[in-house]
């Protein structure tokens, strides 16, 4: 755990904190891109080039971060993005993070392929958490999952549409990994060199009972886990999934239906015209199609055609500028991947819960330094550089 959590200042001193503290093949895992990293560079660069143009001498006084998402009123426009394997950096990892965002009234949206299950997430923050949704290729079982969801209490499902191929991301190969561990004599040196993660995500859980840490999301008995990942064909992310898959879900999902990773026009447009609330502009991160334009690019035309829908937007966040350009690009509010992961490496919840005040108090000063006080006054006119591609 970094020692001294006021030595973290800034995201990229959280980050180092991370990249020491994990292994390699774990670092790598939750920090790159896919192919040559081409939209995870692209992402940022374009988010660079943006500049924002104060407004000085009106209003004084505290700023207002209140924004409304999907019928209801948040406190912070920021939404913790789904990150698979999260509970693999700190155990009980995904639990952390909606007990550290809930002290900020912040709603997380669980992973597919989490570590913790649903049910003890919404313990830590009800009401507050969404569940991502990976179409499975037994869409029954899909259905099954659902009806857990429901169960535990949550309202806002995310239908993940980008990964109808498997991205390549060549350092897992290299490095032995697969949304789990092939044992090699480099990973097994590299877990060697980390022994305090090797401690606390490995040992004490075998010590303590809890056996080897597993994606409590799929059906029992075909449940893969962290040294054994390979999934039974049933549960493998469909790769046949069209509209009729989204018209179904939003016939049997009677909550708030949001679409992430849309990046098109046209497919913003069939989202409204299908019923979904809403919608998430991303480029996975930069961890998927890695021709993929920039985020800030296409979401002034995004959030035009998304007409009533609420517009949710991500991917290369790593300052509160950044936050304050996608919403005045016309996010309604931004979701955030690896920075949580970041701060859950370097100290758990507390650095979780440092790494969103961090941003949140940029977000602020941002805005203080510009002249707004509200997100509402967030608007496109206050940039330079926004290039708009249809
Ligand atoms: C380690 C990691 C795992 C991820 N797993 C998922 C996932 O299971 N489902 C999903 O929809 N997105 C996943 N994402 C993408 C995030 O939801 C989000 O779109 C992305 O991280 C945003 O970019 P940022 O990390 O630069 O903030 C993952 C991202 C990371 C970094």
């Amino acid at each position: 755990m970094a020692s001294d959590l006021s030595s973290l200042l800034e995201a990229e001193d959280f980050r180092k904190a991370a990249r020491s503290y994990l292994p390699h093949v774990l670092f790598e895992y939750m920090d790159r891109g896919s192919e040559r990293e081409t939209a995870l560079k692209q992402g940022r660069a374009a988010l660079d080039r943006l500049r924002i143009v104060p407004s000085l001498l009106r209003e004084a006084g505290p700023c207002d971060l209140s924004c409304s998402v999907l019928g209801k009123t948040l406190a912070t426009p920021l939404i913790v993005a789904p990150t698979a394997i999260a509970g693999m950096i700190r155990p009980g990892g995904e639990a952390r993070i909606a007990s550290a965002a809930a002290s900020h009234g912040i709603p997380v949206c669980l992973a597919t392929q989490s570590i913790v299950p649903i049910e003890a997430v919404t313990k830590e923050s009800p009401g507050n958490v969404w569940f991502q949704l990976y179409i499975w290729q037994n869409r029954q079982r899909m259905l099954d999952l659902l009806e857990r969801v429901k169960a535990a209490g949550v309202e806002t499902l995310v239908v993940t549409v980008d990964t109808a191929a498997q991205p390549l991301r060549h350092y897992n190969r290299r490095n032995g990994f697969s949304m789990g561990f092939r044992p090699t004599p480099r990973s097994v040196l590299d877990i060697a060199a980390h022994p305090n993660w090797a401690a606390n995500a490995l040992l004490k859980p075998l010590v303590q009972g809890r056996g080897i840490p597993d994606f409590p999301h799929y059906p029992e008995g075909l449940r893969p886990d962290v040294l054994r990942p390979q999934q039974d064909a049933s549960v493998r992310l469909a790769t046949d999934v069209t509209w009729r898959d989204i018209e179904h879900l939003r016939m049997v999902w009677k909550g708030s239906l949001v679409l992430k990773g849309l990046l098109c026009a046209e497919d913003v447009a069939q989202a409204r015209r299908t019923g979904v609330d809403g919608i998430v502009v991303s480029t996975h991160g930069g961890r998927n199609l890695d021709s993929a334009p920039a985020v800030v690019d296409v979401l002034p035309s995004l959030a035009d055609e998304a007409g009533n829908m609420t517009v949710i937007a991500d991917s290369g966040i790593r300052q509160g500028s950044d936050v304050f350009k996608m919403l005045a690009l016309g996010a309604d509010a931004v979701m955030i991947g690896r920075l949580p992961l970041y701060g859950l490496a370097a100290a758990g919840s507390a650095g979780v819960e440092r790494i969103l005040h961090m941003l949140l108090e940029e977000l602020r000063i941002t805005m203080g330094l510009s002249g707004k006080k509200r997100i509402s006054d967030l608007g496109m006119e206050t940039l330079l550089g926004v290039r708009i591609q249809e």
